[in-house]
């Protein structure tokens, strides 16, 4: 039963600004999800401001341990992804433990990856690429966001795929990775379509792929191959994204912020900049917090044993 107190303050909630915590830098699909989740969570939320909050680093681990040692008040949520499954499996001394030590929130959306090049590259389709990459072999620089990011559990299995090892340069997030690619110092990533979909579109990176099983429906998108079309027979990478606050916070905010959270994600302002990216909005049916948690310990499952298999870990 809800004490009073819990009780009345659940009714006045939220008093104050919420701070959501992106575990990578500013400007990149992570930041992006939730700079604009954030504007349609205002109304919902009855207006109140919701602060942003980068914390790069460790492939999202820094940001999200931070999260865990949080106040469960109410006023610290993490927008976070796939990377909550993946860190289990990559770090032997990661500062928090996913299932326990967080209250899930809600999914958010799925989102395609394409595999993208520098301007400069001496490939115009996926079959060059593969033959460049073949005669590279040694000398390829593949850009991620760190152990347990998205980008680098695509890089990784795009490298194991084609059984090439590249030298992988990590970034606090791919928005400054995609800085250098723009720039030509590193040679090829796997990023989200939130933040490849415009460079894409300005001629400013080669696009090869999609990492999906299924062609995008993205205008300027739809015409890349799957890398399942293109030889690499079963890849399928989609990044997920939810929402996530300290273990412990009122059941009463929970709910509160899901029912928001359910009312943001068919906001038609949000939806359009989603989708305009290639971004797919997930139903109500997964804007829930014991469904989603089921489902990351089933990614927990799933990625754990192909990442253990790749023998790459961080102590
Ligand atoms: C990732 O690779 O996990 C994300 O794309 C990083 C980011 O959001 O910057």
């Amino acid at each position: 039963a809800l004490s009073f107190a819990a009780f009345s303050a659940a009714a006045e909630y939220p008093e104050k600004p919420i701070t959501v915590v992106v575990p990578f830098a500013a400007g990149g699909p992570t930041d992006k999800v939730a700079r604009d989740l954030a504007e349609a969570l205002r109304k919902p939320l009855g207006g109140q401001t919701i602060v942003i909050e980068n914390v790069g680093g460790a492939g999202g681990t820094l940001g999200a341990a931070k999260v865990a040692k949080a106040a469960p008040d109410g006023y610290t949520f993490l927008l976070h992804h796939i990377g909550m499954a993946t860190a289990p499996a990559l770090y032997r001394n990661l500062q928090y433990k996913t299932l326990e030590d967080f209250e899930y929130v809600g999914m958010i959306n799925e989102v395609p990856m394409t595999v993208i090049g520098r301007s400069t590259l001496p490939a115009n389709n996926y079959a060059e690429l593969a033959k460049w990459l073949d005669a590279n072999k040694g000398k390829i620089n593949l850009a991620n966001a760190g152990l347990g990011s998205a980008s680098h559990l695509c890089g990784l299995l795009f490298q194991q795929s084609l059984k090439i090892d590249m030298t992988t340069v990590p970034y606090k997030g791919t928005a400054p990775a995609m800085t250098d690619l723009l720039g030509g110092q590193v040679d090829i990533m796997c990023d989200q379509t939130t933040n490849t979909t415009n460079q894409i579109e300005a001629g400013k990176v080669k696009a090869f792929a999609v990492t999906t099983t299924k062609r995008l429906t993205t205008p300027s998108l739809a015409k890349l191959p799957t890398l399942d079309e293109s030889g690499i027979k079963g890849f399928n990478v989609s990044i997920w994204h939810g929402l996530y606050a300290p273990k412990g916070t009122p059941k009463a905010v929970l709910d509160k912020v899901n029912t928001a959270l359910k009312a943001a994600l068919k906001d038609p302002e949000f939806i359009k900049r989603e989708e305009a990216l290639g971004a797919v909005i997930v139903t109500d049916a997964r804007v829930n917090g014991p469904e989603h948690k089921k489902f990351v310990e089933a990614e927990i499952n799933k990625w754990g044993p192909v990442i253990k298999a790749a023998g790459q870990y961080a102590d």
